[in-house]
C-alpha cells in the first residue's frame, strides 16, 4: 500500500536536473516531509553494466538497452530493503533523477516506443509517478554546459541533433501520455531559483 508521494525528475543531459532535485528535496524537508532521493540507472550490478555503456558509448542494441533500463527499473521498485515500493509505502516523498520517460525518449528513437511503453506501463512492479517535472532547456544549452563540465561526453551527449531529437521525442512521449499522467513541462531557461519556484509550485 504506498502512502508516499513519488515525484520524477526528467530533462535532457544538462538540463539541470540534479541541482534543483536537491533545492526541492531541502525545500520539502524544511516543511517536514521526509524524502528520499534516487536515481535510475541505479547502483545495481545491471545499473553499473548501463553506466558502463554509456561512459563508453558502447553501440549495444537499443532493445537491449531498453530491456536492461527495464530490468533495473524493476529492482529499483522491488528492492526489499532500500526499493521506490517499500520508501512509498513507509509514507515518504520519493523523489527520482529519470524514469521511464527517459527510455521512452532515449531508447524510443532507435527501438519499439510501442514495445518500451508496454513493457514498462503494464509492469504491475513498476509504481507509476504522481508527478513527473520536465525541466526543458534549450539543446544547445545543454550541449554547451555538458561540454564545459565533463572531461567526457557519455552515449547521449555527443551530437546535439541527436538531442534534438530526444526532445522531440520527450514531447511526442508526454503527448502520448496526456490524459494517463500527470506530467508539467518547466522552462528552465530561466534563472535558477526562478526554476526552482516553479517547480515548487506544481509539487
Ligand atoms: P543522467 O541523469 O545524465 O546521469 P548522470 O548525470 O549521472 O550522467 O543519466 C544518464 C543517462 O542515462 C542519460 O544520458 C539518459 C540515459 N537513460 C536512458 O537512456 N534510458 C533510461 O531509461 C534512463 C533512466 C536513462
Amino acid at each position: 500500500m504506498k502512502k508516499g508521494r513519488f515525484i520524477v525528475f526528467e530533462g535532457l543531459d544538462g538540463s539541470g536536473k540534479s541541482t534543483q532535485i536537491l533545492e526541492v528535496a531541502k525545500e520539502l524537508r524544511r516543511r517536514g516531509e521526509k524524502v528520499w532521493l534516487t536515481a535510475e540507472p541505479t547502483v545495481s550490478p545491471t545499473g553499473s553494466y548501463i553506466r558502463t555503456i554509456l561512459a563508453e558509448s558502447l553501440e549495444k542494441d537499443m532493445y537491449l538497452q531498453g530491456a536492461l533500463f527495464l530490468a533495473d527499473r524493476i529492482e529499483h521498485n522491488t528492492d526489499p530493503e532500500d526499493g521506490i515500493l517499500k520508501h512509498l509505502k513507509d509514507g515518504e516523498t520519493v523523489i527520482c533523477d529519470r524514469y521511464y520517460y527517459s527510455s521512452f525518449a532515449y531508447q524510443g528513437t532507435g527501438s519499439d516506443l510501442n514495445w518500451l511503453m508496454q513493457m514498462n506501463l503494464s509492469c504491475s512492479q513498476i509504481a507509476k509517478p504522481d508527478l513527473c517535472i520536465f525541466l526543458d532547456v534549450d539543446p544547445l544549452t545543454c550541449k554547451n554546459r555538458i561540454d564545459r563540465d565533463r572531461e567526457k561526453a557519455e552515449l547521449y551527449e555527443h551530437d546535439i541533433m541527436l538531442m534534438e531529437k530526444i526532445r522531440n521525442k520527450f514531447f511526442h512521449v508526454f503527448a502520448c501520455l496526456k490524459d494517463k499522467e500527470n506530467i508539467v513541462v518547466v522552462d528552465a531557461n530561466m534563472e535558477m531559483n526562478e526554476v526552482t519556484k516553479e517547480i515548487l509550485k506544481n509539487v
